[in-house]
């Protein structure tokens, strides 16, 4: 049990300062100040269907902690598709959830970071990308993108540290939903969902 315990500690530690480490090479594209808490990663897993014969499509994995609670929810490693920028995080996420397809690139330039999978439709989308960092324009062109590969009505999940939606109203494009206010993270956390139709 003791044991057990100091091994979950060390695991999170060594999480907190691989992402202190991002932090410090990387802060404008890290956008955040600690990893996403376990409870914020549950709160954004959970609109993903496990069921659904589509893969889920991860954005800016980070440390993992989404990564996780996706798997969690019944999402098959095989059937988890995450882009991670950062060539650290990759190299460990690769390690840490073998059966995850990682893509080490570009969020924002979804036709060439995909690949093959560039056509590949996705059952919904959990993004940690630090949109607040990109410029408006881009913030909508990526979500644009993003609903382009999902079924009407299916979401885009986005993490956010601001009171406002990250990505400004575009109603005849897509609908926008606030789906949450987690506390418990650090710093508090909004959630936001994007769809269509
Ligand atoms: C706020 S951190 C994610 C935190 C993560 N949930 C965790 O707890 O470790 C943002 C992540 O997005 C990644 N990122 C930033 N810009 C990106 C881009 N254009 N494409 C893919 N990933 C990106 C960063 O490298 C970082 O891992």
């Amino acid at each position: 049990m003791v044991r057990r315990l100091k091994q979950r500690f060390e695991k999170k530690f060594d999480e907190e300062i691989r992402f202190f480490k991002g932090m410090m090479q990387g802060p404008k594209t890290v956008g955040a100040i600690a990893p996403t808490s376990s409870i914020t990663a549950r709160r954004m897993a959970s609109v993903v269907n496990p069921h659904s014969s589509l893969p889920v499509l991860e954005l800016g994995p980070g440390t993992g902690v989404i990564t996780k609670a996706i798997l969690a929810c019944g999402v098959r490693p095989e059937n988890l598709v995450s882009i991670e920028y950062s060539e650290d995080f990759y190299d460990h996420l690769v390690q840490t959830y073998p059966g995850v397809n990682f893509i080490h690139g570009d969020a924002f330039d979804l036709q060439k970071t995909l690949g093959p999978r560039a056509d590949q439709m996705f059952d919904s989308v959990i993004s940690a990308v630090p949109l607040l960092n990109f410029p408006m324009s881009e913030r909508i062109r990526m979500l644009e993108a993003l609903l382009d590969r999902l079924p009407p009505g299916r979401p885009v999940m986005q993490i956010s540290y601001g009171a406002v939606s990250p990505i400004i109203a575009k109603p005849e494009s897509y609908h926008i939903q606030h789906f949450d206010f987690v506390m418990r993270n650090i710093p508090p956390a909004q959630l936001w969902i994007y769809r269509r139709g």
